[in-house]
């Protein structure tokens, strides 16, 4: 049995989740505000609050776990946001990262033209209004900026448009500081800026987020075998995490989707209620960013095998997806209002792994007003805080603050009663199926880090 299969929670199928009520949940428990709200707001950039980071933290922390931590031919780095400029040129962003777009003329809505439907983009129509829509505009997404003090002495370079290059940058130097051969694969989660034409769809599309990459590095005629590989590897990663599989595919990309270079792609895909949508691209990248880094540079990237004496430029598979959109869709995918057995309300619940919930315990007195019962709860609340994140809640009665915890996700709730002064026993009450049982209140501690410490 897999680590991943030990923790899967199994889930009816449930009505696709309108992401409105996501970015409310997201804002009325701290998971994520508009960026300078106060200001009116910037579209396409987001702020993570207290329960957002710890979700978020927790997301990269299993994907740099089980990418980088349990693989031992591939190591991890974190490089910078701004690179010298010609780093772009050589990558093709300066010249081709490009949105195609389209005003409407009637209803000023501005369009991708790639996102317009096929009879509108003939019929040169607004999909809102019908109105016509203006001549296509070619429009840079790389976001510029100056390094320098002095006026006119400044060079202008990029925010980087996508993380993965940095790998490119600092590969000769990870292959003489580390003992890696190839094949051999780095790993890296930072930022990355673009001027998105339509950002939108709250987390999906930012003009600031976050991406994973793995860039693998091999011999060309083991090209195919690394791609399926890590293709594979990629998909059950996902599936492991989600509850509703069904709602995820690989898609392969059709021939006029292809980077130029690329003899295949395949996009994770997941589905909410905007349709298919990209997870995580997976690439073929062949030689291309080696040899366009040695040519525009002037330094040789090629490898020479230690064994055979070969000399080439190894050829790379990428594996490349958003942090926030997994935050996105494991949010759209966890997301349930199901009735209350008990109470009038429905019940609101976050079916996120354990191992992913941004709390893992709460712990709960029955009463707030009991000295001994406090005393109890809090000591256990300490201990448990030091090995995982925990809240201690006394505030209203406790159907009440279950369902707080349900709302957040939280997987566990241990109530101390007053069966506990009795028999040094604590309920322990599961999120999903509301079940509960009693357990030695010396015991909890265990049971808790293997119900949701993946590498405990
Ligand atoms: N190095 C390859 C690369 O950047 P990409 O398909 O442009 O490929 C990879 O981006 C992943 O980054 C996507 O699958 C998606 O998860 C995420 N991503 C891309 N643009 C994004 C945006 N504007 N907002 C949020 N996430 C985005």
């Amino acid at each position: 049995m897999t680590l991943i299969e030990k923790a899967e929670v199994a889930v009816q199928d449930t009505p696709l989740v309108p992401i409105e009520k996501v970015v409310s949940l997201c804002k009325r428990r701290g998971f994520v505000y508009p960026n300078s709200e106060i200001y009116g707001g910037v579209s396409g950039i987001y702020d993570f609050g207290p329960l957002g980071v710890e979700l978020r933290n927790n997301i990269r922390r299993f994907w740099w776990w089980s990418m980088v931590q349990t693989n031992d031919n591939v190591v991890g780095i974190e490089g910078s946001i701004i690179t010298h400029p010609r780093v772009w040129e050589a990558s093709g962003h300066v010249e081709n990262f490009v949105d195609i777009l389209v005003d409407c003329k009637k209803c000023k809505r501005r369009f991708r033209l790639d996102h317009l439907p096929p009879e509108n983009q003939q019929q040169n129509k607004c999909p809102e209004c019908g109105g016509e829509l203006t001549e296509p505009r070619r429009f840079n997404l790389m976001m510029e900026t100056y390094i320098g003090v002095v006026e006119g002495d400044k060079m202008k370079t990029y925010l980087r448009g996508e993380a993965c290059q940095n790998i490119y940058l600092d590969y000769d130097n990870v292959l003489k500081s580390s003992r890696q051969q190839i094949p051999f694969g780095i790993c890296q989660i930072g930022k990355a800026f673009r001027n998105e034409v339509t950002p939108g769809n709250f987390l999906f599309r930012q003009r600031e987020f976050e991406q994973w990459d793995l860039q693998f590095f091999v011999h060309p005629s083991e090209m195919t075998k690394w791609f399926e590989y890590w293709k594979e590897f990629r998909f059950e990663w996902y599936k492991g995490l989600v509850n509703h599989k069904d709602r995820l595919r690989l898609r392969p990309h059709a021939s006029d989707e292809l980077a130029h270079y690329a003899k295949q792609a395949f996009d994770v895909e997941y589905r909410t209620i905007l349709g298919w949508q990209e997870w995580e691209g997976i690439h073929w990248r062949q030689d291309w960013d080696l040899s366009r880094h040695s040519e525009y540079s002037g330094q040789d990237l090629s490898y020479t095998d230690q064994e055979t004496k070969e000399r080439y430029i190894p050829w790379i598979v990428e594996t490349s997806g958003g942090v926030d959109r997994t935050f996105l869709n494991l949010l759209l995918d966890a997301y349930e209002e199901e009735p209350d057995p008990v109470g009038k309300e429905p019940r609101t619940v976050l079916r996120l792994h354990p191992w992913i919930a941004p709390v893992k315990v709460a712990v709960l007195p029955l009463q707030k007003n009991k000295p001994e019962l406090v005393e109890r709860a809090k000591g256990l609340y300490k201990q448990l805080q030091r090995v995982m994140v925990a809240q201690y809640d006394d505030i209203s009665n406790i159907g009440r603050r279950y369902r707080r915890q349900d709302e957040i996700g939280t997987p566990f709730c241990i109530t101390i009663d007053f069966q506990t002064l009795d028999d040094g026993t604590v309920t322990v009450r599961e999120r999903d199926g509301m079940t509960q049982i009693r357990l030695p209140l010396d015991e909890i501690k265990r049971y808790l880090l293997e119900r949701v410490n993946w590498n405990y």
